[in-house]
C-alpha cells in the first residue's frame, strides 16, 4: 500500500459517518465569512454610527449579538460538531452512535438553531442576557439538540473498540455535558404566553447577574476554550505527525482547568453588589487558571519538538501552533484582568474587547483555520489543499489583521480607563464623557482596517477550499509534503 493509500484508508471508509463532517466543514466557513462580516460592519458603525441607517433591523444593539452568536456559536460551534464527530470515530474506531440519521439531526438541527437565533435578533426578539440572548422556544429547541450531540458522542464512546478513551474526548465531553447544563440553568424562565415570544428569567437581582456570569464565564470556558482544547489534542499531533509532548501532562491540563474555570465567573462582576467574598473568589480561582492554561500551552508547543521545520513547509499547521501562542497570551492576560485592582480600570473599556478578540481571533479562529486545512483535503480525498500559497496568503493577512485590532483596543482602552478616572486639581473630572469617545475614533478606524484584513483572509481561505473540494490540482499543492504524510 501506498503511503498515500494508507493516509486515505486512515481517514475514510464506509465505517465512518462522514458526510455529515464534509457538510459541517463547508458551514463552518461560511458561518466565518457572515460572523467576520458582521464584526466587520459593527466595528464600522463604531466609527460611523450613521451606517444603521435609522434602520431598527441595523441598530448596532441588534447587530452585535448577531456578530457574536455568528461567531461563537455559528462558526465556532459548527466547527466543534463536525471535529467531534470526527476525533471521536477515529480514536474509539467506532462509528458514530444512532448513524448517519443522527448525526444529520445534530448538525441540521443546530443549523435551525443559528437561524432562528439571528432572525430574532433582528426582529428584536431578545432575553437581553449576553451570549444567551435567544427567547425560551429557541432555548428549548436548542436543549433538543444538545442532547442528541451528547447521546451520539457518548454513544461512540460507550461502544469504542479502542480500550483507551484518547484525552481530547475527555475535552470534547466536559464541554458538552457543562454547556448543557450552564444553558438549562441559566435559562430557566417562565413564558409570558405559549405563542408569545417574551417571558420572564427564574432569576432576579444579584443572583440572576451571578448565574449569568457563571454561564457567560464558563461559556468562554468550555465552549471557546476546553473544546477548542479537544481540537489541538487531535491534530495538531496528526498535522506535526507526533505523538503529544506529555501525555500526563494532558491530564492534569483537563482536570485542573475543568475544576477552575467553573469558579471564575464572578470576575466579570467586581465592583458590584455581588458580596464582596465571591469577588474575591472569583479572582482567585482566575489567577489559578493560569497554570494549566500554560501547561497546556506548553503541551501543545511541545509536541512540535523535533519538527519545527514542518512549519516552513506546511503553513496550515503555522495557523495551529500561532493559535496556541494566542491561548496563552489570552490565558496570561485574563488572570492580570480579573485581579480587582486591574479591573477597576480595564473594566467597560476597549481593553476587554481587545482581549476577547486575542482569544477569539488569535486562538479560536486560528485554531479551526488549521484545522480546516487539515481536514479539508482528507474528507474530499484530495492530495492537498489546492493552494499552500494562498493559505501563507491567508496566514500572514490575518494575523496582521489581529495585530492591528488587539494593539488598537488595548491602546484605546487604557486610554479610556485613564481618562474615566482623570480628576483636575479641584476634584473635578477632567474629562466629559463624549471627549473620551471622541478619543476612541482613531482607534475604532484601526480596528476596523484590522478587521477587513481578518476578512480578506477568511475570504480567501473559502475560495481555496472551493477549489480544493471541487478537485482542482495546483502545481504547489503536488509539492507539499503533508499531501502524503500522517
Ligand atoms: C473580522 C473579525 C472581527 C471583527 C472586525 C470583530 C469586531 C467586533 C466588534 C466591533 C465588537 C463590539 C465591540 C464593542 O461593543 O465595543 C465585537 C464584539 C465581540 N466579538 Fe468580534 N469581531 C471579529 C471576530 C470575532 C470572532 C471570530 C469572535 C469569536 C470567535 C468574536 C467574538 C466577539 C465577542 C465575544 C464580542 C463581545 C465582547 C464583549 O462583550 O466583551 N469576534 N467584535
Ligand atoms: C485563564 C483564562 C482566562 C481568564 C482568567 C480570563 C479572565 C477574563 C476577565 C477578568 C475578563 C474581564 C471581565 C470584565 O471586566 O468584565 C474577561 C473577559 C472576557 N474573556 Fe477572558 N479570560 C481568560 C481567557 C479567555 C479566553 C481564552 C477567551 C477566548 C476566546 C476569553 C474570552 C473572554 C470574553 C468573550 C470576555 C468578555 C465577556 C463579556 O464581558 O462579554 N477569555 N476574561
Amino acid at each position: 500500500m501506498s503511503s498515500l493509500a494508507v493516509a486515505r484508508a486512515d481517514h475514510r471508509g464506509p465505517r465512518y459517518v462522514e458526510d455529515v463532517i464534509r457538510a459541517a466543514v463547508v458551514l463552518t466557513m461560511f458561518w466565518g465569512v457572515v460572523a467576520f462580516l458582521a464584526g466587520v460592519v459593527i466595528a464600522a458603525q463604531l466609527v460611523w454610527p450613521q451606517l444603521s441607517f435609522d434602520s431598527q433591523y441595523l441598530t448596532f444593539g441588534r447587530l452585535r449579538p448577531l456578530h457574536t452568536s455568528a461567531a461563537i456559536f455559528a462558526f465556532g460551534g459548527t466547527a466543534l460538531i463536525g471535529t467531534a464527530f470526527h476525533v471521536v470515530q477515529r480514536t474509539c474506531r467506532a462509528r458514530l452512535f444512532g448513524g448517519a440519521p443522527l448525526g444529520w439531526f445534530v448538525l441540521l438541527g443546530y443549523q435551525f438553531f443559528i437561524v432562528t437565533a439571528a432572525a430574532s435578533y433582528l426582529l428584536g426578539i431578545t432575553q437581553s442576557k449576553e451570549y444567551a440572548e435567544p427567547e425560551w422556544f429557541i432555548d428549548l429547541w436548542l436543549t433538543i439538540v444538545w442532547v442528541a450531540y451528547l447521546v451520539a458522542y457518548l454513544g461512540t464512546v460507550l461502544k469504542r473498540e479502542e480500550p483507551h478513551i484518547y484525552v481530547a474526548n475527555w475535552f470534547y465531553l466536559a464541554f458538552i455535558i457543562t454547556i448543557a447544563m450552564l444553558h438549562i440553568v441559566n435559562n430557566l424562565a417562565v413564558p409570558v404566553s405559549i405563542t408569545g415570544s417574551k417571558s420572564y428569567g427564574a432569576w432576579s437581582g444579584v443572583q440572576d447577574a451571578m448565574i449569568q456570569w457563571w454561564y457567560g464565564h464558563n461559556a468562554v470556558g468550555f465552549f471557546l476554550t476546553a473544546a477548542f482544547l479537544g481540537m489541538m489534542y487531535y491534530y495538531i499531533p496528526k498535522a506535526a505527525n507526533r505523538p503529544i509532548y506529555s501525555y500526563r501532562l494532558s491530564i492534569i491540563h483537563f482536570w485542573s482547568l475543568v475544576f477552575l474555570y467553573i469558579w471564575a465567573g464572578p470576575h466579570h462582576l467586581h465592583y458590584t453588589s455581588l458580596p464582596d467574598w465571591a469577588q474575591t473568589l472569583g479572582m482567585v480561582f482566575s489567577v489559578m487558571l493560569w497554570m494549566p492554561s500554560w501547561g497546556g500551552m506548553i503541551n501543545g508547543l511541545m509536541t512540535l519538538s523535533g519538527a519545527w521545520d514542518k512549519l516552513r513547509t506546511d503553513p496550515g499547521l503555522r495557523f495551529s501552533v500561532t493559535a496556541v501562542g494566542f491561548y496563552g497570551m489570552a490565558t496570561f492576560e485574563g488572570p492580570v484582568m480579573s485581579i480587582k485592582a486591574v479591573n477597576s480600570l480595564s473594566h467597560y473599556t476597549d481593553w476587554t474587547i481587545g482581549h476577547v478578540h486575542s482569544g477569539a481571533l488569535g486562538w479560536v479562529a486560528f485554531i479551526v483555520f488549521g484545522t480546516l486545512y487539515y481536514l479539508t483535503p482528507k474528507m474530499w480525498n484530495r492530495p492537498a489543499m489546492w493552494s499552500v500559497r494562498l493559505i501563507s496568503w491567508h496566514y500572514w493577512i490575518a494575523t496582521l489583521g489581529i495585530v492591528l485590532y488587539i494593539t488598537a483596543m488595548w491602546v484605546s482602552g487604557i486610554m479610556q480607563g485613564l481618562m474615566w478616572r482623570a480628576y483636575d486639581e479641584l476634584g473635578f473630572l477632567q474629562y466629559s464623557f463624549v471627549e473620551t469617545v471622541a478619543a476612541m475614533q482613531p482607534f475604532y478606524m484601526i480596528r476596523l482596517l484590522g478587521g477587513l484584513f481578518f476578512l480578506s483572509g477568511g475570504l480567501i481561505m473559502a475560495y481555496n477550499m472551493w477549489r480544493t473540494i471541487r478537485g482542482e490540482v495546483s502545481a504547489s499543492a503536488v509539492a507539499a509534503p503533508r499531501a502524503i504524510a500522517a
